[in-house]
């Protein structure tokens, strides 16, 4: 199990992607994204989850650049949006998040949603950009298992990650089992609940017998499943804060009674109905 900053999961392919990364949604572009990535680098994270959408992927690479960190070894995601779906506009889009981040190649490419009916065809050209070395992997997010099923059965190579919202009150157990057994690295988005039930009593008791914060119980909570976790905060005690969870470890009753919180609560969108 994990012990450090830099730990990493090994993907299927081999590729080594962080535990814990950093999430810059809704950080907007230039000085503030740009300040708050430093921060992240400085403190150690080295694996930053960005998006298309998110606006925000210049002020992410101007940051990595700014950092003089040697680039490859920063784990780089970005996404591709739903409206930019389809084979070619894949090829596009992809090519346009490269130039914003000015990098001359991704960590883990995602398909953000997978929307109504391409996602195939958008997948090909992930297959492509990564048989071409453009991504060291590719993935998905927000798939439900019915997604994964038919994707599977259309595809040459499987995603290696599929990045979900996933906390103790979305806990998703089948949709983790499929995963687990098809060796697809699960990622949780939203694993501070985005701020929302950091001071449910369950968490809060447990995080008082650890002497941890309720932020640190959650993120433990997700490595013990096994799942990367990037939360995202623009207040330095905070992003230093989250990376304090690999000096404990909770036992097997507190990750039962996290787990007793699952009510199928989902704060974003559903996957089946958001195109
Ligand atoms: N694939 C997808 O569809 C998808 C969807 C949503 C998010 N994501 C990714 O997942 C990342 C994380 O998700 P998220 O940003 O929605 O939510 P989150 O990480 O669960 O929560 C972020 C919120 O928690 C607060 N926070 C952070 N650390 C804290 C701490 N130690 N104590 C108390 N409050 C704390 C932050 O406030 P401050 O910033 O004010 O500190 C912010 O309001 C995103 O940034 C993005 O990269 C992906």
């Amino acid at each position: 199990m994990s012990k450090g900053l830099n730990d990493c999961t090994m993907l299927s392919n081999g590729v080594n992607m962080p535990w814990l990364g950093f999430g810059v949604f809704k950080i907007p572009d230039g000085d503030d994204v740009v300040k708050t990535v430093n921060i992240a680098l400085e403190i150690g994270y080295r694996s930053i989850d960005t998006a298309s959408i998110y606006g925000n992927e210049r002020g992410v690479g101007k940051a990595i650049k700014e950092s003089s960190i040697p680039r490859e070894e920063i784990f780089i995601t970005t996404k591709i949006w739903n409206s930019d779906q389809g084979y070619d506009n894949t090829l596009n889009a992809f090519e346009e998040s490269l130039k914003k981040l000015d990098i001359d190649y991704v960590d883990l490419y995602l398909i953000h949603w997978p929307g109504k009916n391409l996602y195939i065809k958008t997948w090909k050209a992930m297959e492509r950009i990564y048989q071409y070395g453009r991504a060291r992997a590719i993935g998905v997010s927000n798939f439900h298992i019915h997604h994964l099923h038919n994707l599977m059965s259309h595809c040459d190579i499987n995603p290696m990650v599929n990045q979900v919202e996933f906390h103790p009150f979305l806990l998703q157990p089948e949709l983790i089992r499929f995963c687990m057994d098809n060796n697809i690295q699960i990622e949780a988005w939203s694993p501070l609940t985005k701020g929302l039930y950091l001071h449910h009593p369950v968490i809060t008791t447990i995080a008082e017998k650890y002497n941890k914060t309720p932020a640190q119980v959650l993120l433990r909570w997700d490595i013990q499943h096994c799942v990367v976790c990037i939360p995202k905060s623009v207040h330095r005690e905070r992003i230093e804060e989250n990376t304090c969870i690999f000096d404990f470890e909770l036992v097997e009753a507190d990750m039962d009674a996290l787990d007793a919180l699952n009510e199928g609560k989902r704060l974003g969108p559903d996957p089946n109905t958001f195109f």
